[in-house]
């Protein structure tokens, strides 16, 4: 006993402060640590990699290019999110004021989802690639036009985005700070916030992004206007879960090494950050795996996209700025970037470890190895199955199996606690606390076993904290 399994690159770091708190305070002050198992094998693709802690690794996607198999076959091989590079935009869904088009957008969506990848939503809110009956409306019109559009949009894939961007490159480049001048900017400085609170009621389930590039310079004006947007949201309840950063990085707008610090400046405001469209002139791998090091970092940064597959496939061909050649060819870039996200060459990968209840001695377990969502979990006597085997990951996610959650149903004292395909909601993730509590970030409840339960097949449920050893958790 006394082994603290829950590893990982970046739950390591993320931990390591606190394993002498956890370890007083869950273990008692007499236990002793383990050695470390062997480490796992590195994984060979950048989606199965950035899983590791979490994370997803993703690409955008043309529809026109899915007809051609060495796309379509990197693009399946090495990313588990899609963003459709232009087929989700106004222009293409809206296409005349009260005809929504989804035939372009459902393509790319049916593509991803057919081959198991989550997919995030671009763009609701623009001032480019707008249809021209918007480009001609302005004030309560134009108003009232975004408001149907993202009604419009977001109803058709209502329950299906892992993160819309709501708003896309609403600020000025250069040095002022301002909004950009558009026809939505000129219809009031409101936009961006009513934009935000009609995505929220029309899918509440999706999380809610506003998406910029040079952003990425934490000394730059326009990062510092984004910020001072974001934390005033924050400070109004206006609902924005994420901020994207797109990283085209190039010689005009290079990568600096303060990203990180712009990154975790943004989580602390109680956000989620992304790296949304990355691309970056002429593919230097050390910068390419400096980025990928600094989303690792950010126990809030979700997860990375590439805009583009091939070289060719870029909206900058001329920049060669992706990860593969045009023959399908991996570029040092991308090896960079794999070796990132697992963790260097001299760091395991994550692992996983049984999660023991303090009072009964008895494991938290899926029922019969269930991979069913819904199924609730329960007491059973530890073995070493993978239906007890719990990776705790930089996003606060507990995994099993993987691809599982550890799921709340519900933000009451009694709801089900079950296992659920992860999808980054906040009823999917848990705060270890330093004295052997799980607790619900949603919720705020504790992990519970029911009615003080300890014998075999107790159910596991969320309740009001109390202290009590059936809420008080060992990780072995
Ligand atoms: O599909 C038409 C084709 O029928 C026509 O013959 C051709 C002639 O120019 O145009 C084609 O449409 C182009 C479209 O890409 C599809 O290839 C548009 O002209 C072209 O403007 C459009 O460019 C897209 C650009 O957004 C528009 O702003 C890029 O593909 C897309 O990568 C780019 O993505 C943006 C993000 O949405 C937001 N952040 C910046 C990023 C890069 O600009």
């Amino acid at each position: 006993m006394g082994s603290y399994a829950l590893r990982g690159p970046t739950v390591r770091r993320k931990i390591r402060g606190l394993l002498p708190a956890l370890l007083v305070g869950v273990l008692g002050a007499t236990a002793t640590l383990v050695a470390p198992p062997a480490a796992h094998a590195a994984e060979s693709t950048l989606g199965a990699a950035a899983a590791q802690s979490g994370r997803y690794f993703g690409t955008a996607i043309a529809s026109g290019r899915l007809s051609d198999p060495t796309y379509t076959g990197i693009a399946n091989r090495e990313f588990n999110s899609v963003t459709a590079e232009n087929e989700m935009k106004i222009d293409a869904t809206e296409p005349q004021r009260g005809q929504f088009n989804f035939t372009a957008g459902d393509r790319v969506y049916n593509w991803a989802v057919q081959n198991g990848k989550q997919v995030r939503g671009h763009t609701l809110a623009w001032h480019s690639q707008q249809p021209g009956w918007m480009q001609n409306l302005s004030g309560s019109t134009l108003r009232q036009a975004m408001i149907d559009h993202i009604n419009g949009v977001m109803r058709h894939y209502k329950g299906k985005i892992a993160q819309w961007d709501v708003v896309n490159e609403a600020f000025a480049d250069g040095s002022t700070g301002a909004r950009r001048d558009s026809n939505l900017q000129r219809t009031g400085n409101d936009w961006i916030e009513v934009a935000f609170r009609t995505a929220r009621a029309a899918d509440p389930a999706a999380k809610l992004c506003y998406n910029d590039y040079n952003v990425e310079n934490w000394t730059w004006a326009k990062t510092q206007a984004m910020y001072a947007m974001v934390r005033d949201f924050k400070q109004r309840g206006v609902p924005i879960d994420c901020v994207g950063f797109q990283s085209h990085f190039n010689s005009g707008s290079p990568y600096h090494s303060n990203f990180r610090t712009t990154l975790q400046n943004f989580a602390a405001l109680g956000v989620d950050v992304a790296i949304t469209e990355l691309d970056i002139q002429g593919a230097p791998a050390s910068t390419y795996a400096a980025v990928t090091n600094d989303c690792l970092a950010v126990p809030r940064c979700l997860g990375i996209t590439v805009w583009g597959v091939r070289d060719g496939d870029s909206w900058r061909p001329e920049h060669t700025p992706l990860l593969f050649n045009n023959d399908g060819s991996k570029k040092p870039a991308y090896t960079a970037v794999l070796n990132a996200l697992n963790g260097g060459s001299t760091t395991p990968p994550a692992e996983s470890g049984q999660i023991k209840g303090v009072a009964s001695g008895r494991c938290l377990d899926v029922p019969g190895t269930s991979t069913t969502d819904g199924t609730q979990l329960h007491l059973w006597d530890c073995h070493s199955g993978t239906n007890q085997q719990w990776t705790y990951t930089a996003a606060g996610e507990l995994r099993v199996y993987g691809n599982k959650c550890l799921d709340a149903a519900g933000t009451a004292n009694g709801a089900k606690v079950q296992i659920y395909g992860c999808w980054g909601g906040d009823n999917q993730k848990w705060r270890l606390g330093s004295d052997g509590t799980i607790v619900g970030v949603q919720s705020g409840l504790c992990l519970d076993a029911a009615a003080s339960g300890t014998a075999n097949g107790t159910l596991i449920q969320l309740y009001s904290c109390s202290n009590g050893g059936n809420q008080r958790w060992t990780r072995t």
